[in-house]
């Protein structure tokens, strides 16, 4: 599985703790994010990251800033993304399973590494459950997108 992953200047450590574990574990990755600790803007990664998944450079992506917010916010703007903020892997489960999120985001100022790669991998390893009601709201949300 190809994954991509983004970070800003807050994540820049976690990014490379969590690329390193996910490469241990034999997924490819690949780098949207900033390699710096100097302050750069989180929406130019998140932007990346859902276009690197939209265009099907990569399968499932991890968004990583000081909360998660605001880079799922913008992953979110991509039409057709789905993003969601984690903190328990109950929800990074559940994202996949109801929601077929393509982007895990979670807080570097909130979450520490060990957590931080339970999410990735609980995430990266559950399937949409494929449910009708799920399909069905789903597609409303694309439906939202459509009348903008
Ligand atoms: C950067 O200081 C911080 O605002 C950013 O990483 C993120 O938490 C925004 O949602």
């Amino acid at each position: 599985m190809r994954v991509g992953i983004a970070n800003d200047h807050a994540a820049t450590d976690l990014k490379f703790k969590v690329m390193e574990h996910l490469k241990e574990e034999g997924y490819e990755v690949i780098n949207y994010g900033f390699d710096t600790h100097d302050s750069v803007d989180y929406p130019i990664a998140g932007e990346k990251l859902a276009m690197g998944i939209k265009n099907n450079e990569c399968d499932l992506g991890i968004a990583i800033c000081g909360t998660g917010v605001g880079i799922s916010i913008a992953c979110n703007k991509v039409k057709g993304i789905r993003a969601g903020v984690c903190s328990e892997t109950k929800t990074a489960a559940l994202i996949r399973e109801h929601n077929d999120a393509q982007i895990i985001a979670f807080g570097a100022r909130i979450v520490d590494e060990k957590t931080a790669y339970e999410l990735v991998d609980t995430f990266l390893t559950t399937p949409f459950s494929n449910g009708e009601r799920h399909i069905k709201r789903i597609n409303m949300l694309k439906e939202i997108e459509d009348r903008q």
